[in-house]
């Protein structure tokens, strides 16, 4: 019963804090969800219900903090493998919102504990807005599992720390293999694309380790950013959601301003901030939004902003500049980055967090499961 486990029971090892702990099980947490949603004879991802549905008009995901970013990830995914309109929506504003949803539509509840008001009541919502409901969650036997229609689990274990960050990589993990499934039982796939993303997805665990090894150097990095003012995370496509996450990960737990914004939009607001004194955290693998955020770093870059450059051995070679902090990850399929890159600007904020001296598992403020209004 992995609910009953006591932090205390769990224990920290060898480690300080939980979080820490937690980000070095990604590995096997993301190993064990892929596990848990693959079929052991095809390895295709087995589909839920309701989302088995012949047709689905549309897929409106509800969610809370770091889940919701996980949920904007998910409609990239959704939309482009599989071919489906997909809403995202913070479970807050949904909750009490005329949302006007299509008859067949199908929401998507998803959340660590399970347990987050804001979510349960977004579901009960979406329920009686006639939708049928999928939970994506951690806790099997949480309230939020048990009023959806279905369930699919996440497999990262008991998390303690405040800020999540296995059971993230884990919502990612399965969103990219619900929507790999999905591509291909509504043919917008072809079994060998679809192969090609299975074998990706099944090399995740052994690049993230590869990110972990090389830890140092985002100690190094994080320990220049726990003395800033503010910082800036941008991306764009796929790793749009991943800047958002990286800024409030930072933010929880080192009470660091820090803003996440899609690449394009820096323009319209954000460049107005950039001097000497603030990091912006560019997350920028080798994908077909490269060189839009490529011609970004450049305005960054020309108002004096200090960048810090998350990419591939071939972005590097391509945009990296001398005074910048390059950390380079291991090359992945541009459809999985997303699951690698969350990894790093958790380890930023942790490392960050650590330097500052602040509690990066019980951040002021902040609790686990928000279960109050
Ligand atoms: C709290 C936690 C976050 C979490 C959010 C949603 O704010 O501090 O880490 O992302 O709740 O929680 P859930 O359990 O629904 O994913």
């Amino acid at each position: 019963q992995i609910s009953t486990v006591s932090a205390a029971m769990a224990g920290k090892g060898n480690y300080r804090h939980f979080m820490e702990k937690e980000i070095h099980e990604q590995p096997e947490a993301i190993a064990h969800t892929l596990h848990a949603v693959l079929d052991s004879g095809t390895g295709a991802a087995t589909i839920p219900a309701p989302l088995d549905a012949a047709t689905i008009p549309k897929i409106t995901i509800v969610a809370a903090g770091t889940s919701y970013y996980a949920g904007l990830t998910g409609r990239y995914w959704l939309e482009s493998l599989a071919g489906i309109a997909t809403e995202v929506e913070l479970a807050s504003e949904f909750r009490d919102r005329d949302a006007v949803l299509p008859e067949g539509g199908v929401t998507i509840a998803v959340s660590q504990s399970g347990e987050s008001l804001d979510t349960l009541m977004a579901l009960r919502r979406a329920k009686a807005l006639g939708q049928k409901t999928l939970a994506i969650v951690n806790v099997p036997e949480s309230t939020i599992a048990r009023e959806a229609d279905g369930v699919l689990l996440t497999r990262a274990g008991p998390e303690f720390g405040v800020a999540s960050t296995k059971a993230t990589t884990a919502q990612l993990t399965a969103f990219c293999s619900l929507a790999v499934a999905l591509g291909r039982k509504h043919g917008r796939l072809s079994e060998e694309r679809a192969a090609e993303l299975r074998r990706a997805l099944a090399g995740v665990p052994g690049r993230v380790g590869e990110v972990l090894q090389r830890e140092a150097q985002y100690q190094r990095v994080a320990r220049e950013l726990a003395h800033s003012r503010d910082v800036l995370y941008l991306g764009r496509g796929l790793s749009y959601p991943i800047a958002l996450e990286g800024a409030l990960k930072l933010k929880e737990i080192t009470y660091i301003h820090a803003e996440g914004y899609a690449a394009g939009e820096m323009k319209h607001g954000p460049i107005a901030l950039i001097d000497e004194k603030m990091p912006v955290v560019v997350l920028a693998p080798s994908d077909g939004w490269f060189e839009k955020t490529a011609s970004n770093v450049a305005e960054v870059r020309a108002r004096g902003g200090r960048v810090i450059l998350l990419t591939d051995a071939a972005g590097a070679e391509r945009l990296a500049e001398k005074d910048d902090h390059v950390m380079i990850l291991p090359d992945v399929e541009p459809v999985v980055a997303p699951i690698l890159y969350a990894v790093p600007v958790q380890l930023l904020a942790y490392y960050a967090a650590v330097e500052k001296g602040t509690d990066a598992d019980q951040p002021r403020n902040l609790a686990k499961s928000v279960t109050v209004e």
